[in-house]
């Protein structure tokens, strides 16, 4: 241990990651600061009650220079959790928060000579293009993303890219090409590429951890564009069918929040992960549709969900982070999805206005072509 209390900067602290970031911190012994401006998509009433008293809490905006240049006085550890996420239209938005907003943060701290040890960024598993797959003739292949008249004939399948034949499934490493094939992943791969070219010129350990689809308490009920176990509960809660793109066969790996966290302080803590690209998740694919079984199930509210063969293009069929590199570093998630549904149901119960901005979001991402809708078949589809 070092002779003062280990001080950490947690961007995005008032948010389900970084909450349980700063707070796990704190637990841990760490002096936490936050640094947050409270977006009013996802806190729409405000300062969220959960931010612990014993945090230095600062409101401001990531963009703003002044801002940050004051926030990352007298830190060990940065933690970036802070972005502009979901699914959303606004493409300078997302490159003004995630992108210009990591650089500017990178820049201080050279410009400063800021006494910053390690910096560690949220990168998502968005920055990959397709999950990796295996074909019965090729082996492991890493297929681009599905084009988008395969989709709109109502084909969801992932083909091999090199004869076509159908695939299945794998764990994808890190190793997989990442690209980004929405504004938002596009900008995740920018976050995670600067900070470690940056860490690398400048000698500062730096970590991008890739997480996977994240949930749990905290989770904003307010904002409908992100977390479709937080989407799916909402839904069901107003006595709502869950809407599941595609045929709802789709995969993907779920985190539950605490495991993310505890990822983060053993970035910190450990070497291992020291200048790389980290895989965070289960390592186990589930399919949305078996998710929306699940929430229904533990909520006793039986409604069948619905597929009408919308599609969002850019979107992934499946994906499974393979998690070999930081199970080698000593990670190992703890939460298995049923209990962890538990917990987050448990918290949703006790929030007060559960009210359903899902049909309303729908409706704008449909009017901006954001979501499709399959060409061929059934008219009354309409
Ligand atoms: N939740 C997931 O499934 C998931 C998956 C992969 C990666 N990530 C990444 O993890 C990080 C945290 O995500 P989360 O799920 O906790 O989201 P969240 O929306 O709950 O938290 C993000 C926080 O950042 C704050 N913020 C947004 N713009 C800001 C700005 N301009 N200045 C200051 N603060 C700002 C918001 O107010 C919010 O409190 C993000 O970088 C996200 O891209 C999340
Ligand atoms: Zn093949």
């Amino acid at each position: 241990m070092s002779a003062h209390r280990k001080r950490a900067l947690v961007t995005g602290g008032a948010g389900l990651i970084g909450s349980h970031v700063a707070d796990l911190l704190q637990r841990e012994g760490w002096t936490v600061r936050i640094l947050d401006n409270l977006e009013p998509q996802t806190h729409r009433k405000g300062k969220p009650a959960w931010i612990s008293s014993d945090a230095e809490f600062i409101e401001g905006d990531l963009r703003d220079r002044a801002t940050m240049t004051s926030v990352l006085q007298d830190i060990d550890v940065v933690f970036h959790q802070a972005a502009y996420g979901g699914y959303m239209p606004e493409i300078a938005k997302y490159v003004e928060v995630n992108s210009f907003g990591t650089a500017q943060m990178l820049e201080i701290i050279r410009e400063q000579k800021l006494p910053v040890k390690k910096f560690i960024v949220a990168s998502s598993q968005a920055v990959y293009s397709e999950g990796a797959a295996t074909c019965p003739k090729h082996g492991l292949v890493f297929p681009d993303v599905r084009q988008i008249e395969q989709l709109q004939a109502g084909d969801w399948s992932v083909h091999c890219p090199v004869c076509g034949a159908i695939t299945k499934s794998t764990p994808t490493p890190e190793r997989a090409p990442v690209g980004g094939e929405t504004v938002y992943g596009l900008t995740k791969v920018d976050q995670e590429k600067l900070v470690l070219l940056w860490g690398k010129q400048i000698g500062i350990p730096a970590v991008a951890l890739r997480y996977s689809c994240t949930y749990g308490p905290r989770q904003s009920i307010f904002n409908p564009y992100t977390g479709v176990i937080a989407i799916f509960c909402t839904r069901l809660l107003n006595n709502l069918p869950p809407v599941l793109y595609e045929d709802g066969e789709q995969t993907r790996d779920f985190s539950f929040v605490e495991d993310i966290a505890r990822a983060n302080l053993l970035a910190a803590e450990s070497d291992k992960l020291d200048g790389l690209p980290v895989n965070v998740g289960s390592g186990r694919g589930v399919s949305i549709r078996e998710v929306a079984e699940q929430i229904s199930d533990a909520l006793g509210i039986r409604i069948a969900p619905e597929a009408k063969g919308e599609f969002r293009p850019g979107e992934m069929r499946h994906l499974t982070s393979g998690i070999d590199r930081i199970r080698a570093a000593g990670y190992e998630p703890e939460m298995d999805l049923a209990t962890g549904i538990g917990r987050y149901l448990d918290w949703i119960r006790q929030q007060a206005d559960v009210r359903d901005y899902f049909s309303e979001a729908a409706n704008i991402l449909r009017s901006k072509g954001i979501v499709h809708r399959v060409k061929v078949g059934d008219d009354r589809r309409g």
